[in-house]
């Protein structure tokens, strides 16, 4: 198997540690814990997704894991990631408070959720993390170029993600390649602009020639790049409809058209402000 290759069946992308990340996951930031976070990982789960996306920060691991073990859902089916609070020391003590909350025994992915401090001092405790068995594979969120450079420079394997805000209105073309040549897979949180870009009347227009969502035209963008890919709802609804992302196909004129909505000039940064 190839690193960056799809699995067989296109719907997951092999790591560069052999893991198998699923191409479509739910992102749960901005989900109170409790009924909001269960009912949507409940959901999620029932419409097939296996790739379920939290943080220590968004104060809802408890949730996730309740939802995780009442849908009957074999854990082994389903890719789970949690990332690392940078303001507190030590991923290994917050791992294993993370895998207390989920009531798991490993999660899929520990990534660091943002460079606070600089970019390499949490990374041997990463590497440890992995190591004990508590994650299958590390990474890195909200990494540039320049920043994934140095981890990779400072640590013993390299990231098997790089998280960051990406869509065609975030096409961070630079970052993307430089995931690429180094390896890494670039996955996209906030596809949709938290929301705004499904008012862009480029989307709207892609999508209505289609006979889809705009949702599903900014979900189907990353999919069809092989970037695994985060939407976030907690509207039974709509967690239905951004899952149906691979009955339908982007032309190559409907990739450029919305290739040439990006806001970054193609940047290889994560961001245009930090918020630490
Ligand atoms: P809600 O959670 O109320 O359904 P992103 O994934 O880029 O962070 O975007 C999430 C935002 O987009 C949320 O405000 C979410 O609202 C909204 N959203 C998610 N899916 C859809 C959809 N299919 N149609 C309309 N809005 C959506």
């Amino acid at each position: 198997m190839t690193t960056g290759a799809l699995t067989a069946d296109g719907r997951a992308r092999i790591l560069n540690d052999g893991n198998q990340i699923p191409l479509l996951g739910l992102g749960v930031w901005q989900m109170s814990d409790g009924r909001e976070c269960i009912d949507a990982v409940r959901w999620a789960l029932e419409f097939g997704y296996r790739h379920i996306d939290t943080a220590q920060a968004y104060g809802n691991e408890e949730s996730v894991g309740t939802a995780l073990l009442a849908s009957g859902v074999p854990r082994d089916d389903v890719f789970l990631t949690t990332k690392f609070f940078p303001r507190n020391r030590d991923p290994v003590a917050a791992l294993e408070q993370s895998l207390r909350r989920l009531r798991v025994d490993h999660v899929d992915l520990y990534i660091i959720h943002w460079p606070e401090g600089g970019a390499t001092w949490a990374w041997p405790g990463m590497e440890r993390a992995r190591e004990l068995g508590y994650a299958r594979s590390v990474g890195v969120s909200n990494f540039s170029a320049t920043q994934l450079e140095e981890v990779i420079g400072a640590g013993s394997i390299p990231p098997a993600v790089n998280q960051v805000q990406f869509s065609s209105l975030h096409y961070r073309r630079a970052l993307l390649e430089a995931c690429q040549r180094r390896g890494v897979t670039l996955e996209a949180y906030s596809p949709l602009g938290t929301g705004r870009h499904l008012a862009n009347q480029t989307v709207r227009q892609v999508a209505q020639r289609l006979g889809r969502t705009p949702a599903q035209v900014l979900v189907r963008w990353c999919v069809q790049r092989d970037v695994p890919v985060i939407p976030k709802s907690t509207h039974r609804q709509r967690i239905e409809e951004n899952a149906d992302i691979f009955s339908f196909h982007l032309s190559d004129e409907d990739m450029l058209e919305l290739d040439a909505l990006d806001e970054t000039d193609g940047t290889d940064r994560a961001l245009e402000h930090a918020w630490w």
